[in-house]
């Protein structure tokens, strides 16, 4: 039998995927596979009622041990979301989108509850600070999701936290309270496209972890997406690292990430009730 998504996982990997049998047609998981970050939005409003519906919508993102630990900040106040955006100028969509929304990762909901109870613990060590980003980044990406399904363009932000402090401050962080990423929603101003992802053969392990094949999934997929979408004109810091005869997805990574990012972010943490350490169970 023939699969149904041939189109969709074509785009999505450059090549033909062989699902290997029947599968259910769903229309939404057509959406999954075509889905694409935005970064233009054209002026139409989106209702606060939307907002809303999208930020229930996050918040039924599974969570830890139910523990709960992600919060958002909706920032409608202009002048602060002008001091944000102001902060990181490459990026004026940061400014520019209709709704700009923070999902935050939240350790300190757990320790008040803690409190309340009459049982102080502490939730900064590294189990509590991984906790709370993995429930806000599920949040966020039921967010980006739902917004996805009515037609809205979405663009998670994570460079907020290159300037961690100064966000805190504007956003108004308590301690263990931490941007995992802002979220840019609108109304998309054009189609935008769909950035191919690397085989599964290099993503997807059966029974054990086995790399050995990444050099040749990693070199077919820089050549498919160069074919799609060359960036050969567009060299990182050719005075570094010179200019590549070849320069595919994976070069372009790798310049990327010599570049350290989020620099401070863990002394910030540190300073903020954070110990990043193995957990006890001692009271505080
Ligand atoms: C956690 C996270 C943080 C991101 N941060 C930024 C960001 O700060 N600025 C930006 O323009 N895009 C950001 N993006 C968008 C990615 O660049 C985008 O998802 C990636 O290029 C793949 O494209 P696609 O989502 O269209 O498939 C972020 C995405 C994620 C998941």
């Amino acid at each position: 039998m023939a699969n149904t998504y041939q189109d969709e996982l074509r785009a999505r990997f450059g090549f033909d995927v062989d699902l290997g049998g029947e599968v259910p047609d769903d229309s939404w998981l057509r959406r999954v596979l075509l889905r694409r970050t935005q970064r233009r939005y054209s002026d139409q409003k989106v209702p606060d009622a939307l907002v809303r519906l999208l930020l229930a919508a996050a918040f039924s993102a599974s969570s830890k041990s139910d523990y709960q630990q992600a919060s958002a900040v909706w920032l409608r106040d202009r002048a602060r979301r002008d001091r944000v955006a102001a902060l990181f100028p490459d990026m004026p969509w940061i400014g520019a989108a209709p709704v700009f929304l923070v999902f935050l990762g939240d350790a300190r909901r757990l320790e008040r509850l803690g409190e309340l109870g009459g049982h102080r613990q502490d939730n900064g060590a590294l189990e509590g600070f991984f906790n709370a980003t993995v429930d806000g980044a599920l949040a966020l990406q039921n967010c980006l999701m739902a917004a996805e399904t009515v037609g809205l363009g979405t663009c998670p932000i994570s460079v907020l936290r290159n300037r961690i402090a100064e966000v805190a401050e504007i956003l108004e962080l308590p301690d263990k309270v931490f941007p995992v990423a802002g979220l840019c929603l609108g109304y998309p101003a054009q189609q935008g496209f769909i950035s191919m992802r690397l085989p599964m053969e290099a993503t997807v392990h059966v029974d054990r972890y086995d790399d050995s094949g990444l050099p040749e999934a990693v070199d077919g997929y820089d050549r498919a997406r160069d074919a799609r979408h060359s960036i050969k004109d567009r060299q990182r810091d050719p005075a570094r690292f010179g200019t590549a005869e070849f320069y595919g997805w994976s070069e372009d990574k790798a310049r990327q990430a010599a570049t350290p990012e989020g620099v401070g972010f863990a002394t910030w943490l540190k300073a903020h009730g954070f110990t990043l350490d193995e957990p006890n169970d001692r009271s505080r």
